[in-house]
């Protein structure tokens, strides 16, 4: 049995809440009392014995086990609340690093900072040093945000490091060092300018390093490592929290430079994406930061496409998150909407020239920022050729995702008759086209049956979602049945959380692993898959469950995938050639479908 599992088996929930919460009392199979998380008079927080579990059905609408009970009370990460258990319920903890101590690619991250920060404040940081002052950083500036120069001899790091007491795998490890195939580590960083970057939590994560000589790439980012992600750090977030917190808005730039700039300026809730298109995960971290967000683009046209392509999928992604938290989570709670505005940039400009020469100006473009919508209507005409049928098709191929993820019925009620107006189409024809007719049940969250009722049964025909969250919860109560899901495409799961859940499950060693890797947000999402109740049952029965959860779910691709072929031939938007591909899409998908009947697990009779 897993080590939290264990702590969990040898308590019980209801002793560990009384023992903070004087005033539960019994009432029927549950108990309950005043919330202790909110202020209230009558009780809405309720205890169920038999789930183990505890939900507060007032203001905060949270809910959980006995681990996440204890976070809150006692304001604990999941670590130090699984620790305090174990001490309770008297099972020894395993040796585990002491969560203050640096992680050793990170003791060598901050030895290499410290080394930049050194050299560039020596004699021979004077020209790295002018450099920053031309491009209008003040001194007080570069040593808040940590700027260093790296050295330029292609050994210096690693011979420091290693002078240290450092081995040379690790220091190639941590990334600050490449191992060619044959021959001697090389430092990575070889005399630019480098930007320390921190994870949300302020954890230093890796480098930047910007050419000083205008040599190729202009930046060079540390390599994807344990603790390095690019897409899943945004640049000076950490600094930035407050600020955004305090304002509701975060406001997204590329450069570093554009960052710093900004925040020297007194801009403070200002964060950079480090030159890529917006990830599901960045836009993750920024819905937990702000409820508006707003994003500075380039005027020009091609980086503009880029990033509108990469919300599609990440903005709608982020929405369907919070359409799952609401079916799942918090009961009577709206979601907070997160408004996405763009502010366009001055042609040619980025946004620390715009800060440094008119403060005000800057100001003006976030306050006349656009919404979203509205600018990818404003621009539609420019992206695709509206007049033919070819061009509307790919407009309302690439809205209609947008539209749909809106998350307000009503507004993208409002939005899809401007869509279908703007391109002169039919409401009919516009959804026919894009093959997805609405309303989608899994987006309506709030009409939604509860939670309870759906996962009665797994095998009926339900709504989409508990069909992945009951094998999810299957695969996280009983690891043992991990394998079965191995072989599993995560794009089969529909809500991102889950899939993200999944994909990082399949590939962390222990629950523990995998719990002290989630993100706060993920966390309540996985507090719940284990919450979830399963029906009672032996080895053999849980691995059919599994298996046939497997089963459904790539059929339940296949058939959409299908559907929405069929939708695609019958549109009047389908060319000639490309009928003839849909044609052999078909037979393609009827082909797996079929193939995957014949694979399918033998099916229990004796009930
Ligand atoms: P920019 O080219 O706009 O750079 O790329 P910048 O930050 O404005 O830099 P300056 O003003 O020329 O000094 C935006 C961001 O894209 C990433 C970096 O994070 C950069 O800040 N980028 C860019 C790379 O990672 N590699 C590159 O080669 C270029
Ligand atoms: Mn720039």
């Amino acid at each position: 049995m897993a080590f939290a599992d264990e702590v969990k088996s040898r308590l019980d929930l209801v002793e560990v809440v009384a023992s903070y919460v004087p005033d539960l009392q019994q009432a029927g199979r549950s108990f309950k009392a005043r919330c202790p998380f909110h202020n209230e008079r009558t009780p809405s927080f309720f205890v169920f014995p038999e789930r183990q579990t505890w939900r507060c059905f007032g203001a905060c609408a949270t809910g959980g086990d006995v681990f996440s009970f204890v976070m809150a009370t006692e304001k604990l990460a999941f670590p130090e609340a699984l620790r305090l258990l174990a001490q309770r319920a008297g099972v020894p903890v395993p040796q585990q690093r002491r969560s203050d101590e640096l992680h050793p690619l990170q003791q060598i991250h901050e030895a290499a900072w410290a080394f930049f920060q050194k050299l560039l404040a020596s004699r021979q940081g004077e020209g790295a040093r002018a450099y920053l002052a031309q491009r209008g950083l003040l001194p007080a500036t570069v040593e808040e945000f940590g700027l260093g120069l790296s050295p330029a001899g292609g050994t210096t790091l690693i011979e420091h490091l290693t002078a240290l007491g450092y081995r040379p795998e690790a220091i190639v490890a941590a990334g600050v060092a490449t191992q060619a195939e044959q021959g001697p580590a090389r430092d990575l960083f070889r005399g630019r300018l480098t930007f320390p970057i921190h994870d949300g939590e302020g954890r230093l994560s890796g480098f930047g390093g910007r050419a000083l000589d205008g040599s190729e790439p202009k930046y060079l980012n540390s390599p994807r490592t344990e603790l390095f992600d690019k897409g899943r750090l945004l640049y000076a977030l950490h600094r930035a929290r407050r600020s955004m917190q305090q304002d509701g808005e975060a406001v997204v730039v590329e450069g570093y430079m554009d960052a710093i700039v900004a925040h020297q300026a007194g801009f403070r809730n200002v964060t950079a994406s480090m030159g890529t298109a917006l990830t599901e995960h960045q836009v993750a971290l920024l819905r937990g930061a702000a409820r508006r967000v707003v994003l500075a683009l380039d005027a020009d046209a091609a980086g503009q496409e880029a990033t509108f392509r990469s919300l599609e999928t990440s903005w709608q992604v982020f929405q369907d998150q919070v359409v799952a938290r609401l079916r799942v989570g918090t009961l009577y709670q709206r979601p907070a909407e997160v408004s996405l505005r763009i502010a366009v940039l001055p042609p040619g400009k980025d946004p620390d020239e715009v800060i440094l020469k008119d403060p005000a100006q800057w100001e003006r473009l976030l306050r006349e920022a656009q919404d979203l919508v509205e600018y990818l209507f404003v621009t539609a005409p420019r992206r695709w050729p509206l007049a033919t049928s070819q061009g509307k098709a790919q407009a309302a191929e690439h809205l209609y995702g947008i539209i749909a993820a809106l998350g307000n019925p009503f507004e993208e009620e409002r939005q899809l008759r401007r869509l279908a107006e703007a391109l002169g189409v039919s409401l009919a024809t516009l959804e026919a086209s894009v093959g997805r007719p609405r309303p989608r049940p899994r987006q309506r969250g709030a009409a939604a049956p509860p939670r309870a009722q759906a996962s009665a049964s797994p095998f009926e025909a339900q709504r989409r979602d508990a069909l992945e969250e009951y094998l999810l919860a299957l695969l996280l109560q009983r690891p043992e049945l991990r394998e079965h899901a191995r072989s599993l495409p995560p794009q089969l799961f529909s809500s991102g959380e889950d899939r993200e859940i999944f994909t990082r499950w399949m590939r962390c060693p222990t629950l523990e692993a995998l719990q002290s890797e989630l993100q706060e947000e993920l966390r309540q999402r996985l507090d719940a898959l284990f919450a979830f109740s399963l029906p009672p049952s032996d080895l053999r029965q849980r691995e059919q469950a599994a298996k046939e959860c497997c089963f459904r779910l790539q059929e339940r691709h296949l058939r959409d995938l299908k559907e929405e072929e069929a939708l695609m031939l019958s549109s009047e938007a389908a060319t000639e050639e490309s009928k003839a591909q849909l044609e052999q899409q078909v037979v393609e998908t009827n082909e797996r479908l079929r193939s995957l009947f014949l694979s399918r697990p033998e099916r229990r009779r004796d009930r």
